[in-house]
């Protein structure tokens, strides 16, 4: 019997754990794929020295398991590794994140490790992103200047309605755009006055990805 959606997440955070450097300072992402990986990793009883989270629901997660949560601020050096999910990849590793809304936390603590693992199942490999509609968080009295300047980009920018994010802004899903250069719509879109973060990680890109499969969970290496 082919196995269901949760059961791909759960298959590929349980491969994401093997990855684990031994007690490895822990950069832990959000969604419903990082459940399973914080799930797994408190079932694993791995240690660890400690986890920095990008959102609430995440640090939530890892507290109720019992796993030590740092704020960011108290780390001195770079986190070992950044496990988290993402909406969509591409054949080099660069992704859209954000459909959790948490892509700004998520960007600063990708930002913050030595190396990006992503977990995914294989409906989330793409061969151009821009299919899934492009988070953007932004700051509320901005979000008319920067909806015109997505628009003259080619997108159709919507805001995400009854969301702010755990930084109390908007986020605006961009739908219509074709990203087959990622960084430079990385670069673009850092300077748009008024967007706090994007959900567009060409500069943050994974570098291992575990795709789980019917078949099982594939690697993938991208350095
Ligand atoms: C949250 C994210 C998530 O990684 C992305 O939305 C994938 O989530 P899921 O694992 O639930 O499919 O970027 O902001």
């Amino acid at each position: 019997m082919a196995l269901s959606s949760h059961e791909l997440k759960q298959a590929v955070a349980k491969a994401a754990v093997q990855e684990l450097p031994p007690n490895a300072l822990l950069g832990v992402g959000t969604g419903s794929t990082v459940d399973c990986f914080i799930d797994a990793l408190a079932e694993a009883g791995l240690s660890i020295q400690a986890a920095v989270s990008s959102s609430v629901r995440s640090e939530q997660r890892l507290r109720d398991h019992g796993i030590e949560v740092l704020s960011l601020n108290d780390v001195e050096q770079p986190l070992d590794v950044y496990v988290d999910g993402a909406d969509e990849i591409d054949g080099t590793g660069c992704m859209i994140k954000g459909g959790g809304a948490a892509l700004t936390r998520e960007k600063i603590v990708a930002s913050a490790s030595k190396a990006f693992l992503c977990i995914v199942d294989e409906s989330k490999q793409v061969k151009t992103l821009g299919r899934f509609p492009l988070p953007i968080e932004v700051i509320e009295m901005a979000i008319r200047p920067v909806s015109r300047a997505l628009l003259a980009m080619g997108g159709q920018p919507k805001v995400r309605e009854g969301v702010l994010t755990d930084n109390g802004h908007c986020i605006l899903d961009v739908h219509g755009l074709s990203i087959a250069d990622p960084l430079e719509w990385d670069d673009r879109l850092n300077a748009i006055p008024g967007i706090v973060a994007h959900g567009v990680f060409a500069r943050q890109k994974a570098a291992k990805v575990l795709v789980s499969t019917q078949q099982g969970v594939q690697v993938v290496s991208f350095i």
